[in-house]
C-alpha cells in the first residue's frame, strides 16, 4: 500500500479534508493564510491549500504562544497550523464550506515563509487587470476558478491517455526541434550553433511525423503535444497550445470519427458524469454553409438561413436585385419572436453586422399574417408569402437579410444569429452539441486568388475527384472531417494521401514542384516508397476543449501560463533580448 502523499511529513491532512468524524484529532494542516480576523480576543484566519480552506481558532487563554503568533499573520503567510478538530459553536457552521461544521483549535502556529502584501487578493471573482493577473500568475493561480481550470484539465488529458491506452494506442513522443510542418502559419525557428546557417522549426503540429510512425507500422499512435504558431492571437489562439493529436492505420473516416466520438464520452463520463449522445450527426460542408452561414454552425438553436437570391434576382428592391447582379446572394434568417424590437434595436443589429462587412441589413416584422416594413413595397403578394414560407414567419417574428457577396452574407448571418439566440435566451448554455462537418473542399482560393490547401497539403482528395486535380481543383472535395461543438472548431482530420505521385500532383496544384516538395518533405515522399499504409487521424484542441468544459471563453484561462495577444509572458517577460555573445555564437546579426 502507498502512502497518500497528501500527508507529508509537514502534514496530516489537506485544508479540504476535517470532517465531524474528526473531532478531536489532532491535526497539522498547511497552507496560505486568507484574513486574520479578531472576535473578542479570539483570533480566527482561514488556512487555504489546492484543496481548500480550513478554519483555525486561536484562543489566548489556551495556547498563547499560538495566539501570539497569529497576531503576526497577514495575508498569504505560509504557516504551518498544528492543533485539534473541534465542532463550530452553534451558528458559526458555514454550510457553503465542505470543511463548514468544524475547526482547527491551534496549539501551535509556525510560519513556514513570509508574504508581501500582494497585488491583488485571492478571491474567487476578480476584475484585476489581465496585465497584474499574467505578472503575479502565481497569485492569480492561487485562486479557485484558476484550480479547477487546471485540475479539470488534468482529468481531461488523464481520461484521454487512459482512452488511447485502452484502444491500443501507443503515445509516442515527436521532437520539438524539427523541420517545417506546414499547417498554413509562420514557422517559429530555432538556431542551430553546431550548423550555422540553418534552422530548426518549431513543429506546426506533428502531422508529418506522426505520418511516418504510420510508415513505421505503428498502427496507432497519439500525443498530448504542443504545436507552435506564428499567428496573430485571439481568445481562442495561442502561439503554443496544445492539440491530442493522433493517426491510425488501414482506417477510413468512420474509424477515427468513432474513435473519437467513444474519446469524448469516456472523458464527458469522467470529468464531468455527462453522458454523450453518440454517434455525432455528420453535416455536409455544402449545407452547413447554406443552412448556418459557417462551417462551424452552433446547433443549440435553429435560426437556420434561408437563400432569397432568386426573389432577389426579379425583384424591384435594388439593393437585393444588385447584390444579385454582381454576382452575390441574398439569405435572411426568422428571428423568431423579435417582431417587439424598437427601430433602435434593428438599427443596433444592422451596426454589428456592419463589423462584418455587411453594408446593411433589411427587415421584415410579420403581421396579422403579413409582412410589414419599409421594404415591402417593393414585392408583391406572391413574392412576400414566398420570404414568410421559406424562413416559417408566425406573427410576432422579424425576418432579417443582407445582400452582399456570399462570403460576407454568410459570415454577417452567422454572427447575428448568434447574438440573437444569446440575447434571447434560445437554448441552454450548458449543452453540447457536437457534429462531424464533412465533404470539405480540398482547396480554396488565397487572398491573392492563389490556391492553398482548405485543411492541409497531405489530405487526400475524394477518389471519385482526383481526375479534377489539374483542370478543376477547386471542385475536389477532400477526406476531410472538421469536429464542431456549439460554434467552435475543436478538431481536424482526414484520410492522408498515401500515394507519393498523388501527392506531388496534389503538391503541384498548390504550386510546389518537385524539386521544392523533395527539399520540404522529401523524407515524407521517400518513405511512401517503402511501403505507407492507408491512415488517417486527427487533431483535437486541448486549450479549447477544457475551456468549453469550463463555461470560458478565452483559452487564457485554461492555461497556466499563458501569452497575451502581443504574444508576451507577462510573468517571465519573454522574449526577451539575448546576449550578443549567444548571437555570435550562433552566427547571427539582428538589424537595427
Ligand atoms: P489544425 O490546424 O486544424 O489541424 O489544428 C487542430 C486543432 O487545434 C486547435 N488549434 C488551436 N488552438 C489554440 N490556439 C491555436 N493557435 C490553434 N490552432 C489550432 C483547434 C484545431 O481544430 N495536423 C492537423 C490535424 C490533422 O490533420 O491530424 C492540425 O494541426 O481546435
Ligand atoms: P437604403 O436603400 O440604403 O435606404 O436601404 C433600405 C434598407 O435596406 C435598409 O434597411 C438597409 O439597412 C437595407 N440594406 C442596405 N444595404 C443592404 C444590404 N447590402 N443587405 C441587406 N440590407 C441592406
Amino acid at each position: 500500500m502507498h502512502k497518500d502523499p497528501r500527508n507529508t511529513s509537514l502534514r496530516t491532512n489537506t485544508c479540504a479534508e476535517l470532517r465531524p468524524e474528526q473531532i478531536d484529532n489532532l491535526v497539522k494542516l498547511c497552507g496560505w493564510v486568507e484574513s486574520v480576523r479578531d472576535h473578542g480576543g479570539l483570533l480566527f484566519f482561514d488556512l487555504r491549500d489546492r484543496w481548500g480552506l480550513t478554519q483555525v481558532v486561536c484562543d489566548p487563554s489556551k495556547a498563547p504562544d499560538a495566539h501570539a503568533a497569529a497576531a503576526q499573520l497577514r495575508p498569504e503567510y505560509v504557516v504551518e497550523a498544528a492543533g485539534t478538530v473541534e465542532p463550530r459553536p452553534e451558528g458559526t457552521v458555514n454550510p457553503d464550506l465542505p470543511t463548514g461544521t468544524i475547526e482547527v483549535a491551534a496549539a501551535s502556529i509556525r510560519v513556514l515563509a513570509k508574504a508581501d502584501t500582494p497585488p491583488f487578493e485571492v478571491l474567487n471573482e476578480t476584475n484585476v487587470s489581465d496585465e497584474l493577473r499574467m505578472k503575479y500568475r502565481y497569485i492569480d493561480l492561487r485562486r479557485r476558478p484558476m484550480i479547477d481550470n487546471l485540475t479539470v484539465r488534468h482529468k481531461i488529458a488523464y481520461a484521454m491517455r487512459t482512452y488511447f491506452n485502452d484502444c491500443g494506442f501507443l503515445e509516442i513522443e515527436t521532437p520539438g526541434l524539427t523541420k517545417s510542418t506546414p499547417e498554413g502559419a509562420r514557422d517559429f525557428i530555432v538556431p542551430s550553433r553546431i550548423n550555422p546557417g540553418r534552422f530548426y522549426a518549431l513543429p506546426q503540429s506533428p502531422q508529418l511525423l506522426k505520418q511516418i510512425l504510420m510508415v513505421s507500422g505503428m498502427d496507432r499512435y497519439f500525443q498530448i503535444v504542443k504545436c507552435y504558431r506564428d499567428e496573430d492571437l485571439r481568445a481562442d489562439r495561442q502561439l503554443e497550445h496544445t492539440q491530442l493529436d493522433m493517426e491510425m492505420s488501414f482506417v477510413d473516416e468512420t474509424d477515427i470519427q468513432n474513435t473519437i466520438e467513444g474519446m469524448l464520452a469516456h472523458v464527458f463520463e469522467q470529468v464531468k458524469g455527462i453522458t454523450l449522445e453518440t454517434p455525432f450527426p455528420r453535416l455536409a460542408f455544402e449545407e452547413a454553409m447554406d443552412r448556418y452561414g459557417t462551417d462551424k454552425p452552433d446547433r443549440r438553436f435553429e435560426l437556420l438561413l434561408a437563400d432569397f437570391s432568386d426573389l432577389a434576382a426579379t425583384s424591384e428592391f435594388k439593393v437585393f436585385r444588385g447584390a444579385v447582379e454582381a454576382g452575390g446572394r441574398v439569405k435572411g434568417i426568422n428571428a423568431t419572436g423579435c417582431a417587439k424590437y424598437s427601430r433602435k434595436q434593428i438599427d443596433e443589429l444592422t451596426a454589428y453586422v456592419g463589423d462584418f462587412g455587411a453594408k446593411g441589413l433589411a427587415w421584415f416584422k410579420s403581421d396579422g399574417g403579413a409582412l410589414t416594413g419599409p421594404i415591402a413595397k417593393f414585392f408583391d403578394a406572391a413574392q412576400l408569402a414566398q420570404f414568410a414560407e421559406r424562413l416559417g414567419a408566425k406573427d410576432g417574428d422579424l425576418l432579417l437579410f443582407v445582400a452582399d457577396n456570399a462570403k460576407v452574407v454568410n459570415m454577417a448571418l452567422d454572427r447575428l444569429r448568434q447574438r440573437i439566440a444569446r440575447t434571447e435566451e434560445m437554448y441552454d448554455p450548458h449543452t453540447y452539441r457536437f457534429c462531424w462537418i464533412t465533404g470539405y473542399p480540398l482547396f480554396e482560393e488565397d487572398d491573392e486568388k492563389g490556391i492553398t490547401p482548405a485543411h492541409h497539403a497531405f489530405c487526400s482528395p475524394l477518389p471519385e475527384d482526383v481526375d479534377k486535380l489539374e483542370t478543376e481543383p477547386l471542385a475536389v472535395r477532400a477526406r476531410t472531417f472538421d469536429l464542431v461543438v456549439n460554434g467552435v472548431e475543436l478538431g481536424s482530420g482526414s484520410i492522408r494521401i498515401n500515394d507519393p505521385e498523388l501527392q506531388q500532383r496534389v503538391l503541384s496544384v498548390i504550386g510546389i514542384d518537385e524539386e521544392d516538395a523533395k527539399a520540404k518533405f522529401g523524407f515524407l515522399m521517400e518513405a511512401y516508397r517503402y511501403g505507407g499504409p492507408p491512415h488517417g487521424g486527427i487533431g483535437f484542441g486541448l486549450d479549447r476543449f477544457v475551456a468549453l468544459l469550463q463555461g470560458l471563453d478565452n483559452i487564457r484561462e485554461v492555461i497556466a501560463f499563458p501569452k497575451t495577444t502581443s504574444g508576451i509572458c507577462q510573468l517571465t517577460d519573454a522574449p526577451s533580448a539575448v546576449d550578443p555573445a549567444q548571437l555570435e555564437e550562433l552566427k547571427i546579426q539582428t538589424k537595427k
